[in-house]
């Protein structure tokens, strides 16, 4: 039986408690599907910091090397200033691992309200491929003069015709193997901003090399209107660091709760390990009271063993969750039910086992 290493990082907050519930899940579809995850736990998280002064040790990046995937729950926690905290261990994962492709998909549920009104599931069904190693998330300036009148803040963008050429091949590729077939590109290209001309150049030029997708673009203002007014135009959206961050964001919420959004961060060259966490944050706000959503968490599970090459097994967790929230299963608050984490999971675990 195929045995597979995952380096569990439950990190902070409501990490520490959906987390667990993924593994949960992932264990049930492993017994179904007949492969073995042996998991290995780090407490890398801020109350590893405040105890040592790091996030991980120092040997971290070489310690995950030894695993074909990670599973990470969130970073950050208040009282550690978040650049702290997520440059001391999520970004580095992302960048030194060449994590190049954020891959985060939104769909609204059989069962779950959207906030639209009217919007029904399969209306709300899409992808935001995000550029995940550079753009507008560089480490190229910094913060002078502080506390003085001449006090400044600066930061380069950085777009490389090599970074932004394999996530726009990604996205084309991607949207191959969907019914829909349409890649859309979040831009900014109206004169101000210098690096998005350079995006829609090489967007232009990559789609040359698709003739049967269908391409098209818009500027992330009016693109996050569409976002709410159209989201059934979309398929699979492409944007660069920050403009995805801030689609995927509202994406989720279009579909009852950002509780529910999975991400895979991705080596598509298999180089190094890849790394599947949950959208969301730490949620200081409801930590602790047990009451989080675990979905976001267990579908990352999901978009994980497909990583591995378990199909299969990612198709009946994806169904597990469709059916807990169908069947008028336990639901955490944020889709309006008085569920807590554990009981969620639970549900869903079982489910797994048949459906
Ligand atoms: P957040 O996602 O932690 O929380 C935003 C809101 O959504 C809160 O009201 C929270 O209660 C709610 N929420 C989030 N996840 C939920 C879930 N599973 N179930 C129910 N409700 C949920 O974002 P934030 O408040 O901006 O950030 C908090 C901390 O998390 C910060 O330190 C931030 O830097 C960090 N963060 C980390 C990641 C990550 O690890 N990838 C992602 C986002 C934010
Ligand atoms: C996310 C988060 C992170 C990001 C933060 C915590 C650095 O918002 O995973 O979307 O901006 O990438
Ligand atoms: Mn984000």
């Amino acid at each position: 039986m195929a045995k597979h290493k995952i380096a569990l990082i439950p990190g902070d907050g409501i990490g520490k408690e959906v987390l667990p519930e993924g593994v949960r899940v992932l264990e049930a579809a492993a017994r179904r599907f007949n492969f073995q995850l042996e998991f290995t736990d780090f407490d890398w998280s801020c109350d590893r910091l405040l105890q040592t002064g790091k996030m991980m040790p120092d040997d971290g990046m070489e310690q995950l090397k030894a695993f074909e995937s990670i599973f990470l729950g969130a970073v950050g926690w208040p009282g550690v200033p978040d650049h702290v905290s997520l440059w001391g261990l999520l970004i580095p994962i992302r960048r030194d691992f060449d994590e190049y492709v954020n891959l985060r998909p939104v769909r609204l549920f059989e069962g779950v309200p959207s906030p639209l009104a009217n919007r029904k599931p399969g209306e709300i069904d899409f992808w935001v491929v995000r550029e995940n190693t550079e753009g507008e998330y560089s480490q190229i300036g910094g913060r002078m003069f502080q506390g003085t009148d001449m006090e400044f803040a600066i930061q380069e963008a950085i777009f490389t015709r090599k970074g932004v050429d394999r996530v726009l091949k990604f996205a084309f590729e991607f949207a191959s193997k969907t019914k829909k077939k349409h890649v859309t590109s979040a831009t900014k290209s109206n004169g101000i901003i210098h690096t998005m001309p350079f995006w829609d150049e090489r967007f232009a030029e990559m789609k040359k090399n698709y003739p049967d997708i269908k391409a098209d673009q818009y500027h992330i203002d009016i693109l996050t209107a569409h976002f709410v007014r159209n989201p059934d135009w979309f398929d699979v959206v492409v944007g660069s660091n920050l403009f995805g961050d801030i689609l995927s964001d509202l994406g989720p919420a279009l579909t009852g709760s950002i509780g529910v959004a999975p991400s895979g961060n991705i080596n598509p060259e298999r180089k190094f390990p890849s790394m599947f966490e949950p959208v969301h944050g730490s949620a200081p706000d409801i930590a602790g009271k047990w009451i989080a959503n675990p979905i976001g968490q267990i579908w990352s599970g999901a978009m994980m063993v497909r990583h591995l090459g378990y199909p299969e097994a990612a198709e009946a967790i994806e169904r597990a969750i469709a059916a807990s929230l169908v069947e008028g299963g336990p639901r955490t608050r944020d889709l309006g039910g008085n569920g807590d984490t554990k009981t969620v999971g639970a549900a869903i675990a079982e489910l797994v086992k048949t459906v």
